[in-house]
């Protein structure tokens, strides 16, 4: 049995195992485009036609890929498509599909789950699968490894090999990519660290082998219940501020220029994206099921989860300070999505602020250069340009996501007042700015 092992070692050592990746999202097809670049041959499988599609035609939807990078691979050594009979021909099975929350606020596995029972039926002996998708600790045994075990009647780390390493990859991050964001991965027996080590040593610069799949599956939910406690944190002390009339950016910026034992973060309307709303609750979920009560989870996730109407509030106070009221003022939204320089509005905090402002009758339009169109409420909305007529007509420009490309001082010297929630305009002149957690009295 040994045998299988050792076959699946050599082909990853001559780069001649070939690799399938399911789910080519914002984790995927990074990672697919990676594992080519590094000389495997790469089998993209996604249920989304749309993207099968594009890819297909050389167009990449992912702002980090361009289309350069999906041209010089496709149907060389990147042939994508929706059929999972391919699992059958490869050796190794990268997992990227999403763990989203339910309407329930509760872990949705059954992505997971779908591509288990797909790709069941056509693993071939010896494979490797590796799960990337962020999930709570023992999911990858209870969802991948028993399932296969059961259906198939074989072995894991004989028949078999099943490894968890988390993605960390950070979207529009120009410094970190797929390659030079160290990688931590745990397995299920030796045999399957041993394999999922190797696999990953030829397309990521460093790769961390943890103790166990469980360790590996917890170090991700820690790192990122970690930024959402502490953003939360820093949300609680922004609202705190606000009544003592302390200007919470400046405060940050001071503590941060202590060298050691201190890490700033910032206020924000709250958190977004797939990650950091979503993992503290899988762990927090989990943690249920062991009798044991994640206060500090709880807390985050109504804290965050709050801002979005603290926000209104303010944004109520600094309108009533005009004598005007958010029912029927004018407000332009300046972007839209979870952060900055990304299309992605998973989540998306900007969005939440969007809705709760269109729900008490505002007049809201919104510029996003990511997101040309938006669909609300039987509307759709279009991205306005920048322009001094679009901006004047606003009684308030809210900053909502601070895009690089946007000329904060053209917004200054246009709008009437700008209420910032990034601190997108330090360092430029106005005085009609009130940053979030600021005094709301224009002078
Ligand atoms: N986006 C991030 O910044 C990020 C960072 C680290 C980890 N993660 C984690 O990585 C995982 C994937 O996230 P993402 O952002 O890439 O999601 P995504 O929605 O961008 O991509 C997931 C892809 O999987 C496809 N898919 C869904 N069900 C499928 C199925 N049954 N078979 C084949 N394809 C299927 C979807 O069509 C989609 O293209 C999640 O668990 C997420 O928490 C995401």
């Amino acid at each position: 049995m040994e045998i299988l092992k050792d076959v699946l070692m050599k082909k990853i050592h001559y780069r001649e195992a070939k690799i399938a990746v399911v789910g080519l999202g914002y984790v995927g097809l990074p990672l697919a485009i990676e594992t080519a670049n590094q000389g495997f041959k790469v089998y993209g499988i996604d249920i989304c036609k749309d993207k099968i599609e594009s890819l297909s035609l050389g167009k990449s939807y992912i702002l980090d890929i361009n289309d350069e990078d999906i041209k010089s691979h496709i149907n060389k050594n990147l042939f994508v498509g929706c059929d999972f009979s391919i699992v059958s021909e490869v050796d190794a099975i990268i997992i990227c599909v999403p763990t989203p929350l339910n309407e329930m606020k509760e872990p949705d596995v059954s992505y997971i789950k779908s591509v288990v029972k797909d790709i069941t039926k056509y693993l071939k002996a010896g494979v490797l699968i590796s799960l990337e998708s962020t999930t709570y600790p023992g999911s990858t045994e209870e969802l991948v490894v028993k399932v296969i075990e059961k259906s198939r009647k074989i072995e894991v780390g004989k028949d078999f090999f099943v490894c968890h390493s988390p993605e960390r990859v950070d979207p529009s991050n120009s410094t970190y990519h797929v390659k030079n964001t160290s990688k931590i991965i745990g397995g299920c027996t030796s045999n399957c660290l041993e394999l999922g080590t190797a696999l990953y040593e030829k397309i990521i610069e460093k790769v961390i082998p943890v103790s166990s799949i469980r360790v590996a599956e917890m170090a991700k939910l820690l790192e990122n219940t970690f930024r959402s406690v502490n953003v939360a944190l820093i949300n609680e002390l922004t609202m705190m501020s606000e009544f003592m009339d302390i200007n919470i950016w400046e405060v940050i910026e001071a503590a941060g220029t202590k060298p050691f034992g201190f890490m700033p973060f910032y206020p924000g309307i709250g958190v977004g994206g797939h990650c950091l709303p979503v993992d503290p609750v899988y762990l927090s979920w989990k943690a249920k099921k062991y009798n044991y009560y994640n206060r500090f989870i709880e807390l985050t996730t109504e804290i965050n989860e709050n801002m979005p109407r603290y926000v209104t509030n303010q944004i109520a106070d600094i309108l009533n300070n005009i004598e005007k009221s958010i029912k029927n003022s004018s407000i332009l939204m300046v972007g839209l999505t979870y952060k900055k320089d990304t299309n992605d509005l998973r989540e998306s905090p900007a969005l939440k602020l969007f809705k709760l402002l269109k729900k008490k009758g505002a007049k809201i339009e919104y510029h996003d250069g990511y997101v040309p169109s938006l669909k609300y409420d039987q509307e759709i909305f279009y991205s306005q340009e920048l322009t001094v007529a679009n901006i004047q007509r606003a009684d308030i420009t809210i900053i909502a996501t601070d895009h690089s490309y946007i000329d904060y001082q053209f917004i200054i010297n246009n709008s009437k007042i700008v209420y910032d929630t990034k601190n997108a305009t330090k360092g430029y002149k106005g005085r009609n700015i009130v940053l979030l957690g600021g005094y709301t009295m224009i002078e």
